[in-house]
């Protein structure tokens, strides 16, 4: 069975004490809340502070990036060992925000997951196709694309430590949701994907969550299909209610 993870990913927003209220609030609010894994993921400057708020409850905390290596001469960089002092779980790696303003390739998204991992981070692994690519009818070769290149080199034991992000990059902030349809359809190709590079068992261990405009409106539907097994949240995560509710989404209430 794959525990379904919810993850709100809050982009570059929230100073520390807004950082602190939402996180709080959540704890607050999410204390009954079993079965489902909650992953908060703040900008760096709040990590600390939403850490401390979150201690002691069932709520992990996730990084939105890291670079991979492990220190020196890189100005501006977050590595790895830096999150896990800071208390971090997991880490967003390839974001399509990341690959798109910040010019990330597979190349360098790989040698991060790889990094991730040494360090005991377990990272959530954003793979996604772009409209203009949806159009074409290249949704899949540009996922197989980002599976296969961030998974580079990644061994059988390291894949299960890892969760797939599939994130259409035309969805993200745009209000404009994949049906569940296409959705599923998509996480059904992943693990087609997987069960190739890996094999069937592991395929079917991977969770794969949804990104892109999830909202309290529309996360039963996506979670009643059967290969969607959590959300990456950005707007909505951000507001106490919303996040609230997607992550007591319909089959959890
Ligand atoms: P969104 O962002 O929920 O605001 O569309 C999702 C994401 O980028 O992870």
């Amino acid at each position: 069975m794959r525990k379904p993870i919810i993850a709100g990913n809050w982009k570059m927003n929230k100073i520390r004490p807004a950082a602190v209220e939402l996180a709080q609030g959540l704890v607050d609010r999410l204390k009954d809340v079993s079965g489902v894994e909650v992953v908060l993921c703040p900008p760096f400057t709040a990590l600390r502070e939403v850490a401390k708020s979150i201690e002691g409850s069932s709520l992990a905390l996730g990084a939105q990036n890291m670079y991979h290596q492990p220190s020196g001469a890189y100005t501006g960089e977050v590595s790895g060992p830096m999150l896990v002092d800071l208390g971090c779980k997991y880490v967003i790696i390839g974001h399509s925000e990341r690959r798109e303003y910040f010019k990330e390739d597979n190349a360098l998204i790989n040698l991060k997951v790889k990094a991730a991992l040494s360090y005991g981070l377990l990272p959530i692994l954003c793979v996604g196709e772009k409209l203009f690519e949806r159009e074409a009818g290249k949704a899949e070769e540009v996922v197989y694309d980002h599976l296969t290149g961030g998974l580079e080199g990644i061994a059988h034991e390291e894949m299960s430590r890892i969760v797939i992000a599939y994130e259409p990059v035309w969805a993200i902030g745009t209000g404009k949701t994949a049906t569940p349809e296409d959705a599923e359809a998509m996480h059904l190709f992943i693990r087609k994907t997987l069960t190739q590079m890996y094999d069937r068992e592991l395929a079917r261990g991977v969770r794969i969550q949804y990104g892109g405009s999830v909202k309290p409106g529309n996360i039963d539907v996506l979670m009643a299909e059967p290969d969607i097994d959590g959300a990456l949240v950005g707007g909505a995560s951000l507001d106490l209610n919303s996040f609230a509710r997607i992550v007591r989404f319909e089959a959890n209430s």
